[in-house]
């Protein structure tokens, strides 16, 4: 890579809490890369003008985390077709031209994470009906992603009804809404239940859910990784179901904003994921 090392950032309010800067700084001293990931804080008020001044700073471009998802939507000069649809920005890329192209890899990375998890055939498993909980920002991108891969059915629960509906219709005809309390009888008929809601977290209340109704050979995702092993995981093991936890969303979708900017796709290693398990406390 010619010209001035590459730098990139990633911006929040607050951000001290990101693993981003680990995870990219990992990559750049494997590849023996010269560039800088930096954590910046910039609030809501400044946050149009940094997104504004970014073709002038030298910045190759970056990650975008809690509270601008949709503020760098609305600000970014071109998006891909699938953060036009998730409605939310996770990545920002500068062209050469200066335009700023804004992306959103969480669906990807989720999928590519099932992928490494479960194999590329995961969804066709149980005849490829998938159950989302919840209907947040993670939920969209999740749905998206889900669709994109050719699962044949979505169910959406969540416990604001008009939110799942919502988010059901970023996939027509493939997902519908569902009410929390016809989850048994959707579960009976799931090869994938995926948890986005905050349930589990720690500080929250674990996500009590019966996982009796759902077929041998089914999967069980958790967007949640602190801690690692939620309630719901737990029980989707002792019933012999494959448990995939949240970490390897948050290494994956970091994979093409990496490559966007320092020119090498990066893998996500089990010597990386040592490390964000370590710093997250064991
Ligand atoms: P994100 O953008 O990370 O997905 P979010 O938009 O705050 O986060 O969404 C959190 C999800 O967890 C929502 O689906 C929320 O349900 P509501 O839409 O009804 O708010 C869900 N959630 C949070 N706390 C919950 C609780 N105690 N019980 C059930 N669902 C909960």
């Amino acid at each position: 890579m010619s010209g001035p090392h590459p730098r990139a950032f990633v911006v929040g309010h607050p951000i001290a809490h990101s693993r981003s800067p680990l995870i990219h700084g990992h990559w750049l001293a494997a590849h023996g890369i010269p560039g800088s990931y930096e954590r910046l804080d910039v609030a809501p008020a400044a946050f149009p003008d940094f997104v504004r001044g970014l073709a002038a700073s030298g910045y190759r471009g970056g990650n975008v985390t809690l509270p601008h998802k949709e503020a760098a939507f609305a600000l970014a000069d071109g998006l891909t077709p699938r953060a036009e649809k998730i409605g939310a920005v996770n990545t920002l890329v500068v062209g050469p031209d200066g335009r700023i192209r804004g992306d959103n890899t969480d669906a990807p990375g989720f999928c590519a994470h099932l992928d490494q998890s479960l194999g590329a055939d995961w969804p066709a498993r149980a005849g490829g009906t998938a159950v989302v909980l919840g209907a947040g920002g993670a939920a969209r991108a999740i749905v998206v992603g889900l669709a994109e891969r050719g699962a044949a059915r979505i169910l959406v629960a969540n416990r604001t009804p008009a939110r799942a509906q919502a988010v059901a219709a970023l996939a027509p005809g493939i997902a519908d809404a569902i009410a929390w309390d016809d989850l048994p009888a959707a579960l009976s008929e799931a090869g994938l239940l995926v948890n986005t809601t905050s349930l589990g977290m720690k500080g929250q209340p674990p996500l009590a859910l019966d996982l009796a109704p759902m077929p041998a050979g089914a999967a069980v995702a958790d967007i949640v990784y602190a801690p690692l092993e939620t309630d719901l995981l737990a029980a989707a093991r002792r019933r012999g179901l494959a448990a995939v936890d949240g970490l390897g969303m948050l290494l994956h979708q970091a994979v093409p904003g990496f490559e966007a900017w320092f020119g090498l796709r990066p893998a996500v290693t089990p010597d990386l994921r040592d490390r964000i398990v370590a710093d997250l406390g064991g």
